[in-house]
């Protein structure tokens, strides 16, 4: 129950001492429960506002009921309460104010009324703390102040800039070399069915690209048709069947993705890497623009004086593949530098592999449904990292993606 001023009737020291120790005790317990500037508003009105604050009830309720010959010990009496809940009130209104403060400099939590705080930061919360409530209040305004100071002599605060890391950076050349010659960029998911990561691309049912041994496939999935089964996509080929199914020919596209396989990591080998895709599907496509299309984009991005040479390779979605080599941009096709040694680049061969392309094999056109009589066209797929590898001369393929800022750095 509240506190309410008793009416008096019995005027003797004893009941005035008593109905003062009383009231001084409710002031007590409800200073105590304030801890916000707004809880100290209605705590302030309520013991000292004009109309009705228990100080002015004090007056109508004793004072003023006093009889005669009391009147002066219960003016007194009166008096001295006043004095004692002005100040309480005054006092509370600084730690109320603390308390604010605290909160918002989240210095202390669990500051409502009355609950047990949980000192967080360098404060503890007023109850617990060592040298009392007087000496809370202080420390929150110390760390104010320290909070709002400005101490010029310290160093600024530097917000690095981030930069584009260098595989990326890598495929954004691959593909804006493509862009410029008209080709659109398509991407796909990197959860792919077995259907359109190898069945689609004429992976024959025991071909070995489907083994275990190389791909990462997604557990559970036993119980579902062969096609259906998901892995994580071991080249961006699949994205070449998902354009061609939802776009008629000519298509002219280049695929950037992540691409991953079952194989440990080492200086060359890492189990996620990134491919760059090309696909160019029309009327009258031939070798010969494979040839023109791609030498010119290896001297775009190698330069002007590399040559390219092809070799027939193997892929089950092309017919005929090749293989494609760069003549080595380190020794210029010597194989050796120019002080005799041997060039590690392109392992004294004065070549270096850069990706496998041919033209799409007609069984492929079956899975799209593009008439293999009228069309015909060239796809490539070459691995981004490996060419940021040779562009930037770095000798190991984990730096890329060990998250080093001192390795990432050297690329801003
Ligand atoms: N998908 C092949 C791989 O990951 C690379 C490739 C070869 C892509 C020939 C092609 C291509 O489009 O025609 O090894």
């Amino acid at each position: 129950m509240p506190y309410t001023v008793p009416k008096l009737t019995d005027f003797s020291t004893g009941a005035l001492d008593s109905a003062a120790r009383e009231l001084l005790s409710a002031l007590e317990q409800e200073s105590a429960a304030v801890s916000s500037e707004n809880d100290w508003k209605v705590y302030r009105d309520r013991w000292m506002a004009r109309k009705n604050g228990i100080l002015t009830q004090l007056n109508d309720l004793w004072l003023k009921a006093a009889p005669g010959p009391n009147k002066r010990d219960v003016g007194q009496r009166v008096n001295e309460l006043r004095e004692t809940v002005t100040t309480k009130v005054e006092q509370r209104r600084t730690m109320a104010e603390a308390f604010d403060l605290a909160r918002k400099m989240n210095v202390v939590t669990g500051l409502d009324a009355g609950s047990t705080a949980t000192p967080r930061g360098t404060l503890r919360s007023p109850g617990e703390s060592k040298f009392g409530p007087k000496a809370w209040v202080g420390d929150v305004r110390k760390l104010l102040l320290e909070s709002e100071g400005l101490d010029i002599t310290l160093p600024g605060i530097r917000r690095p800039i981030g930069a584009e890391h260098p595989v990326i950076k890598t495929m954004n050349e691959i593909v804006g070399v493509f862009r410029n010659l008209g080709y659109s960029v398509e991407e796909g998911p990197e959860i792919e069915t077995d259907y359109y990561n190898f069945e689609a691309l004429n992976f024959p049912p025991d071909h070995p690209a489907r083994d275990t041994q190389d791909t990462l496939f997604i557990a559970g999935q036993e119980s579902k048709p062969l096609r259906d089964r998901l892995l994580l996509r071991t080249h961006t080929s699949p994205v070449q069947i998902r354009t061609m199914q939802k776009m008629r020919p000519p298509v002219r596209i280049v695929i950037p993705g992540r691409v991953h396989r079952n194989d440990p990591p080492d200086a060359s080998h890492s189990p996620m890497f990134h491919q760059v895709e090309g696909l160019a599907v029309d009327t009258n496509i031939t070798f010969g623009d494979l040839k023109g299309t791609l030498d010119h984009a290896m001297k775009a991005l190698f330069g002007a004086s590399v040559k390219t040479h092809f070799r027939p390779s193997f892929f089950p979605f092309t017919e005929p593949s090749a293989e494609m080599f760069v003549s080595c941009f380190i020794c210029g096709g010597e194989g050796r530098l120019r002080d005799g040694q041997g060039c590690r680049t392109c392992k004294l061969t004065g070549w270096i592999e850069i990706l496998g392309c041919g033209m799409v094999d007609p069984n492929v056109y079956g899975f799209v449904d593009y008439d293999p009589s009228k069309v015909s066209g060239f796809a490539f797929g070459m691995g981004a990292d490996r060419i940021a590898l040779l562009k930037y001369g770095v000798d190991d393929i984990q730096l890329f993606f060990n998250g080093d800022v001192r390795f990432l750095e050297q690329f801003i």
